[in-house]
């Protein structure tokens, strides 16, 4: 994780820095720093913390510079404190390095080098890639473009970093490998580098992404070079950011999560958007056109993902296998890849991933892709590495999403999935094209319904506010609200820090209900589908041991109505549709709970947004 941006031009680096820190911190915030090249040689501010720690340390100071480089952190090597913090100068302190990522073989060169008389301040990783870099720049009198290139022949692990040098001003350079980095190329030679594009979005909208194994160099009068770590010149591809720039700010909203929450029936409208011809009852998704032959012969479907696109995949899993009947697997990124599982070239491996980034679901995918399966990548971020790794794929097009906890990208994921479910039952002749049109039809009213369930917001609030002291809470669904209900629970307990549980309804009876009592509420996704009566009878048992019942129900049901404490009502829809509506009022519930209890909604405790370490 970790977000690191860098700076050359003409206009003074330090707001550019800070700024763009602020926008990167979803990528980590335990610690943040910044160095700035001024004519006093390189000066370096840090500590633990967020980048408003750091702000209010370097208020009153004067931080003049037009190059620099800064770092929000989150911490792998050694505890987040001032000294792991970074920048990291090198021994001679001619260097300064920012990095996200992390070096494999970092114990065995930190040896090599205490062997040759180098001191560390630091417990990290960089520290060592910095001064091995010192060490060769010393020991092959080469110049530092080439000196990088030579050290990170030696490294193993992932790396995105850029180097300050006190000796060259007029110089930044850069590397990538397994970690983000792009480069922004403004006016007469000013240059922004970053984990991701938001922090140059205002200043230019020409980028270069970098790919891994290349190493670039921004110079106030040699421009922009690349070269890859084998010593090839590269040809930089200019491309054009499609991002602007109200979309990575509050707009009004108390905070990201809110925003995205309510972003959703634009979300899920941009991701249909110009693949569904509802007239002919046709879906054109151009990733799948293009195999279509190979993914409709497909023996199964394996989706690796992790957190909450994990649970997108698990829906997935009904809907495919109920429209397209092909056997789907779902598997977590982390543990599918360490299993030696079994794969071949007539499996189709299926990544969901909204950062793009997320280190197990990457590596899960080369391993399926070395064993010859087709890898099909359903990615939120434009040109990250899970879609430039993939044979085909389909962008959902929720916009950035900055709240760490995951909301908008959830319903876009579950769009493109059931387009491709779609799809792939037309395409296998599973599903006739009266019940594709009429399926179509129905997810073309779901903006329109999520904008009603939108309307709950008060009741939900309400809820909270009743509920909010909890110590435990438990979730329970069936069919594809059971996947809703692991995702509740997750969003409940990633933001408030309250214990959740998600349960598949009728497994409450195999142990959780041990733990039902007047001080548990149970949340209950109760909506009318093929499972309404067996979840009846679970609330029954759950209000027979005196829990607390808080319902979701279809609009208009009475039933459940009676029976529960508290019911938030979302509008009627097809069953395999329901958990675009049904997680709603579970994300309003946790954001809600969370503000209430004083947590930090938008970047809460331990967590990051972009997950590049395994
Ligand atoms: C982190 C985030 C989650 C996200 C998960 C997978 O844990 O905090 O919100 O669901 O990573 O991320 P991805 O970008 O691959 O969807």
């Amino acid at each position: 994780m970790c977000g690191i941006v860098g700076y050359l031009g003409h206009r003074e680096a330090y707001p550019i820095i800070i700024k763009g820190l602020k926008r990167l911190e979803y990528r980590g915030y335990d610690s943040a720093g910044v160095a700035l090249q001024t004519e006093d040689g390189i000066k370096l501010h840090k500590c633990k913390g967020k980048v408003s720690n750091l702000e209010e340390m370097v208020a009153g100071m004067e931080l003049r510079g037009t190059s620099g480089i800064g770092h929000t952190r989150w911490a792998t090597h050694g505890p987040p404190n001032d000294v792991n913090a970074h920048p990291h100068f090198s021994e001679s302190e001619e260097l300064c390095i920012i990095h996200n990522g992390i070096i494999e073989n970092y114990s065995s060169l930190k040896n090599e080098l205490i062997n040759r008389g180098y001191e560390f301040k630091s417990d990290t990783d960089t520290e060592v890639l910095i001064n091995l870099i010192q060490e060769v720049h010393k020991k092959t009198g080469s110049d530092l473009y080439e000196s990088i290139r030579l050290a990170l022949n030696e490294v193993v692990g992932a790396y995105a970093i850029v180097i300050l040098n006190k000796l060259n001003p007029d110089e930044l350079i850069a590397a990538k490998m397994g970690s983000p980095l792009v480069v922004g190329v403004g006016e007469d030679n000013e240059f922004f580098f970053a984990s991701d594009a938001t922090p140059i979005i205002e200043y230019t909208k020409n980028v270069v992404y970098l790919e891994d194994g290349e190493i670039a160099s921004v110079d106030r009068k040699k421009g922009l070079r690349i070269k890859t770590i084998k010593n090839q010149e590269i040809n930089p591809v200019i491309q054009e950011l499609e991002m602007n720039l109200e979309a990575i700010e509050l707009g009004g909203y108390e905070h990201f999560m809110l925003k995205e929450i309510h972003e959703q029936p634009k979300s899920v409208l941009d991701s249909m958007r110009g693949r569904v011809d509802l007239l002919s009852g046709k879906i054109v998704l151009g990733g799948f056109k293009e195999h279509e032959q190979r993914i409709r012969n497909a023996d199964r479907i394996i989706i690796v993902a992790c957190g909450t696109s994990w649970h997108a995949g698990l829906v997935a899993e009904y809907l495919i296998e109920d429209v397209a009947r092909v056997p789907v697997e779902v598997e977590y990124a982390s543990e599918f890849r360490y299993r030696n599982p079994v794969i071949t070239e007539k499996d189709v491996v299926v990544a969901i991933s909204q950062s793009g980034e997320t280190a197990d679901t990457l590596a899960a995918i080369k391993m399926a892709k070395e064993k010859g399966a087709l890898i099909y990548g359903i990615c939120n971020v434009i040109g990250s590495s899970i879609p430039r790794e993939t044979h085909s794929g389909s962008y959902t097009h929720a916009g950035p999403e900055i709240g760490v906890a995951s909301t908008k990208a959830f319903t876009a994921q579950l769009t493109v999935l059931t387009l491709m479910a779609l799809s792939l039952g037309y395409s296998r002749g599973t599903i006739s094209q009266g019940k594709m049109q009429r399926l179509l039809m129905e997810l073309e009213q779901i903006p329109a319904k999520l904008e009603k369930v939108l309307k709950t917001d008060k009741q939900v609030r309400y809820i909270a506010e009743i509920f909010k002291d909890a110590r435990n809470m438990l979730y329970l669904g069936r069919g594809v609200n059971f996947p809703v209900a692991l995702e509740g629970a997750l969003k409940l307990k990633e933001i408030s820090y309250i214990h959740a549980e998600g349960y598949p309804a009728a497994e409450m009876k195999h142990g959780p209900i041990a733990l039902i009592d007047e001080e548990m509420p149970v949340i209950v996704i109760a909506t009318k589908d093929s499972s309404y009566e067996k979840v009846v009878s679970n609330i029954q048992e759950v209000k027979a041991r005196g829990g607390k019942i808080i319902a979701i129900i279809t609009e208009g049901d009475t039933q459940v109505k009676e029976m529960a404490d508290y019911t938030i009502e979302i509008p009627e829809t097809t069953d395999i549709l329901v958990p675009f509506l049904s997680v709603v009022p579970l994300q309003l519930l946790s954001y809600h709970i969370a503000v209430m209890r004083g947590c930090n909604v938008d970047q809460p405790r331990n967590l990051a947004k972009s997950v590049t370490v395994e």
